[in-house]
């Protein structure tokens, strides 16, 4: 995780620089608050004018990376899908969260990330005050029944201690290492045994009352609801927390309908939705998103090859539509973090100004959704190979991405905040979102430069022209500096201006967003320009 509060661009706190993000996508109509008028929901947003525009462009590259090619079909799953799907997956059992209620002040915490909001000082306190507890109370063996063997399941360390005092030490030594105490001590508060000696000593972050805590409880992320009138839980049916089980039960039916041969896969954009005890970060951690999902299925052996195949793959395709190199960074999921599905994950971090965070998953899903689906139907999900008269079943190779947190990520990739020469000479601070031209929600903007001398008509003429192919956008009030500005931070590449050579030679000026630069053309040559540039 980045610092809180470092330096981002235009010598932005990360803080402010968020701020700045949400009230920029809300002035211009990128994002706004769900239900906003009565007060809003928490974890929903809508995507206005200009963002819709945005998350469609990113979901057609998306669309058109993965299923323009010979070897993966795409679907569209229902989002209500059979009960029983869940069970197969795991989801019912394992799509849980460690939950914790301050009885104080009612605030529910994941425990899990608790420890990520708290400060250095009060991590190693609590570590300290832990280790005197221990130290203090090490002559009753009933009292840590149990918490020895939690200590080692989460770090070896701990298995060669043979009194007290050496696990005092090692805890004071850990307690100083600020990736044990997030990632291991926060494993451990969700044992029993440890959360039951350990959790009087943690903090309430929003009422600063310690011991407040209750248990930790287990929180299905699933929404549920009913089919049909009655409330019953026959009834029972979820809304998906993923679109993958959609794509793992119609393998068959794709492959049947599609004559598909192992290795192929199956492509599919779609609203997931979960229930997650902390929404935070605007549209990072939300209950309702859109995922971009790709399983690909492959013979067992080959799924390593594959598995690096797609990795290489999905950091090229954020690159390829401009985000910064150093920006983007691999997180393999450690043994002993890995979902249950899991053979090997990776994810493609980026960093966001409140820290480097998820926003696409690799993972190697092996025969386990396939099997289990197998298993719980009832209906064989193997793959029978022609050419070898093989049947198997195909190990899975899954690039998972979310649609609504990438479309953050290219979000803050894309402000900037710069000085900028005035029509007068001086200097002005202009704010500008340099979007890949592909992602841009608007392509071009056509300027009269006043409105008379018949260039107002020759402007709506170029926009006429210009629209069938692309979303342009027409403006002729104020100075054209400010229109500039106004395109600049909707993040439009190119911005037309009929001026009075226009009248003389046919030709406009085009001036290019991110360079400032500005060229003359013929009015005829725009949609070519324009096209050749997104
Ligand atoms: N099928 C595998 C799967 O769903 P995941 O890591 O839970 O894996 C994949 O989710 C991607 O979905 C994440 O990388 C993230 O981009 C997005 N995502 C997950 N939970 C999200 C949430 N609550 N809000 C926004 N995006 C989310």
């Amino acid at each position: 995780m980045a610092q809180q509060g470092t330096q981002q661009k235009g010598g932005n706190s990360s803080a402010t620089l968020m701020e700045k993000l949400v009230s920029l996508c809300k002035r211009r109509g990128f994002v706004f608050q769900s239900s906003e008028i009565y007060g809003g929901l928490n974890g929903a947003w809508d995507y206005g004018p200009l963002g819709v525009e945005l998350l469609r462009n990113l979901k057609a590259e998306w669309w058109k990376e993965m299923t323009y090619r010979e070897n993966i079909e795409g679907i569209d799953a229902a989002i209500l899908m059979h009960p029983r799907v869940w069970e197969a997956s795991g989801h019912v059992e394992n799509f849980t969260d460690p939950m914790v209620d301050c009885k104080q002040c009612k605030s529910r915490y994941r425990l899990d990330i608790l420890l990520e909001g708290y400060s250095e000082k009060n991590r190693r306190k609590i570590a300290e005050e832990l280790a005197n507890f221990i130290n203090t109370n090490s002559e009753n063996p009933n009292l840590f029944k149990g918490f020895l063997d939690e200590l080692i399941s989460v770090d070896p360390r701990f298995a060669s201690t043979l009194s007290t005092k050496e696990i005092v030490d090692i805890l004071l030594d850990l307690s100083k290492q600020i990736d044990w105490m997030v990632e291991k001590f926060s494993t451990l508060l969700f044992k029993k045994e440890f959360s039951k000696i350990a959790l009087p000593f943690l903090l309430c972050p929003n009422c600063g009352n310690k011991g407040t805590f209750t248990e930790a409880r287990k929180f299905n992320l699933m929404f549920k609801t009913y089919v049909g009138p009655v409330e019953d839980t026959g009834a029972v049916v979820y809304l998906r927390p993923e679109t993958a089980q959609g794509i793992f039960v119609n393998f068959l039916n794709v492959q049947a309908g599609s004559r598909q041969k192992v290795p192929f896969g199956i492509a599919q954009i779609g609203k997931a939705f979960r229930n997650e005890i902390n929404t935070k970060n605007f549209l990072f951690r939300t209950r309702e998103f859109e995922q971009m999902e790709m399983q690909f299925f492959v013979k067992p052996g080959t799924d390593v090859e594959w598995f690096e195949y797609w990795r290489a793959q999905r950091m090229q395709w954020f690159i390829n539509l401009g985000m910064a190199k150093e920006k983007l960074q691999w997180h393999q999921h450690p043994p002993d973090k890995l979902a249950h599905y899991a053979k090997d994950a990776y994810d493609i971090e980026y960093a966001f100004p409140f820290g480097w965070g998820e926003i696409e998953g690799v993972h190697n899903r092996t025969d386990f959704d396939l099997s289990r689906h197998e298993q719980f139907s009832g209906k064989s999900l193997k793959y029978f190979d022609e050419t070898t008269k093989e049947k198997y079943t195909p190990y899975i190779i899954e690039t998972s991405a979310g649609a609504s947190r990438s479309f953050m990520a290219f979000l803050v990739n894309a402000y900037a905040e710069e000085e900028a020469p005035t029509g007068e000479g001086g200097v002005e601070t202009r704010v500008v979102l340099r979007f890949h031209p592909k992602l841009a929600p608007v392509k071009a903007a056509i300027f009269p430069l006043v409105n008379r001398d018949g260039m107002p008509e020759i402007s709506k003429k170029i926009e006429a022209d210009l629209r069938p192919h692309f979303r342009v956008f027409y403006d002729d009030s104020g100075a054209v500096g400010r229109r500039y500005r106004r395109q600049d931070e909707a993040g439009t590449p190119f911005c037309i201006t009929v001026d009075s050579q226009t009248l003389q030679d046919q030709t406009v000026t085009i001036r290019e967003r991110d360079s400032m630069k500005q060229e003359r053309i013929a009015a005829e040559a725009i949609a070519k320009y324009v096209g050749e540039r997104i």
